[in-house]
């Protein structure tokens, strides 16, 4: 068989729905348009958009965008060239890895191009086939992905699960042991589908009866958590047990980059390790500079994270209040669960944002289970409370047509023309 025809034939979880779009860029690849704030464009009309991880409003800051701007003038995008270990290294580098790892209050921190390439590369670097991982089954695919390169053992454990937890590590403990191997364990700070919080204290409690490292991906929480937005760990009292801490730009710092920070002689070890930094060309400097900016912003200006929870107590609290079920998210991550199909959630968007200007993002099966849909909001320090009231009011009109069927009536034809 041709492999390009095998390909084809199977979509995948996510291509199956493709027919949907007709190459619109309606729900798969949609353009939102014009500066990065609550109020954009899409398909030449302004909407309010609530699906940017843009949480303490960075990425469209007058002194971040002057930053970038003159490190682009000064230094070019090619600079410095090669991989770090090579020919790409920099002071500044030097500097924005220390500094994070300062924030994060560990010694030592290492840059990463990119997050998800990064902390793949991190755990295939930190376990080979005779250490064991153990692992929350809700963690983002970049770990996932990491797992499916690791050739030793892993277990996981339902999404925040401590009782399983700990049956996994007494498994992984003996493995580990008959193999003369390690046990690393890996949870997110926040989920980001939830908005759940990993059970950070409950893991790190385990460390008393099991020997173990633990790897957290901090991606939404660095920022947002806890009392200096140190991320997850502060929030909850128990920076110090994790051991290797992770975090992208791709969030708070609305930029493009990661790092991870740790022990000293760990984090030496592991630049001589991970593959996708020493095979790979360094950040540009614009993104060190731009790192080294917004890292300062957000340390100096706590208002900002301030904003950010001012807005998110007021859409979690109203959409409570109004009896929508936001499940049991405790970060800025806002899940609205509701009952539907993918098509009914496909006419329902399109209700959201051609009659009510909103914009938010849609997850369906086989994201989530058959039936359920997930309209998620992200928060920003940029919204305002009327944008909340105003959106507030629109979800309980659809949730209204959700229920009384209207959006089955719709079908996805109307759907289609709704929006053309
Ligand atoms: C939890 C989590 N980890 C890792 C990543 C990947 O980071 P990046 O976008 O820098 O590749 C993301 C998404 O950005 C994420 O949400």
């Amino acid at each position: 068989m041709d492999l390009f025809d095998k390909l084809l034939s199977d979509k995948g979880a996510l291509g199956q729905y493709s027919f949907l779009d007709e190459d619109v860029n309606y729900y798969f690849f949609p353009k939102l348009e014009g500066e990065i704030q609550p109020r954009m464009k899409f398909k030449g009309q302004e909407v309010l958009a609530w699906s940017l991880n843009n949480y303490l409003g960075l990425a469209n800051h007058p002194e971040i965008r002057k930053t970038d701007a003159d490190a682009a003038k000064e230094w070019g995008l090619g600079y410095p060239m090669g991989a770090r270990m090579m020919t790409g290294n920099s002071d500044l580098h030097d500097q924005l890895e220390q500094e994070l790892a300062d924030f994060v209050s560990k010694p030592t921190g290492m840059l990463l191009n990119y997050g998800y390439q990064g902390i793949m590369s991190v755990i295939d670097a930190l376990v080979d086939r005779k250490d064991v991982v153990v692992y929350d089954a809700e963690c983002h695919a970049c770990i996932i992905d990491a797992l499916r390169m690791h050739i030793g053992k892993r277990y996981v454990f339902p999404h925040n699960d401590i009782e399983n937890c700990e049956r996994q590590l007494k498994r992984a403990e003996k493995l580990a042991n008959e193999q003369g191997g390690g046990v690393l364990v890996i949870t997110e700070g926040v989920f980001g589908m939830s908005g759940n919080t990993g059970n950070l204290a409950a893991i790190a409690e385990l460390k008393k009866k099991y020997k173990f490292r633990l790897l957290v991906d901090d991606a939404h929480g660095f920022g947002t958590m806890g009392e200096t937005g140190a991320g997850t760990g502060e929030h909850h009292g128990v920076q110090d047990e994790i051991d290797i801490y992770f975090s992208t730009f791709a969030k708070s710092m609305a930029s493009i980059g990661a790092f991870i920070a740790g022990p000293t002689e760990i984090i030496n070890h592991l630049r001589y390790k991970v593959r996708s930094q020493i095979y790979a060309k360094s950040l540009p400097m614009p993104l060190v500079v731009g790192g080294l900016k917004r890292l300062d912003m957000l340390r100096t200006m706590p208002e900002l994270r301030e904003k950010l929870w001012t807005i998110v107590n007021a859409i979690q609290g109203g959409f409570r209040e109004r009896g929508f079920n936001i499940g049991t998210t405790n970060s800025p991550v806002t899940p609205v669960v509701l009952n539907g199909e993918v098509l009914e959630a496909c006419n329902m968007v399109v209700d959201l944002r051609e009659n009510f200007k909103i914009f938010c993002s849609m997850i369906v099966y086989p994201v989530v289970p058959k039936g359920m849909v997930i309209l998620r909001i992200i928060p920003t320090a940029m919204h305002t409370l009327e944008d909340v009231e105003l959106t507030l009011n629109a979800f309980d009109t659809i949730k209204t047509k959700l229920d009384d069927g209207v959006y089955r009536e719709a079908g996805v034809e109307g759907a289609m023309l709704a929006k053309t």
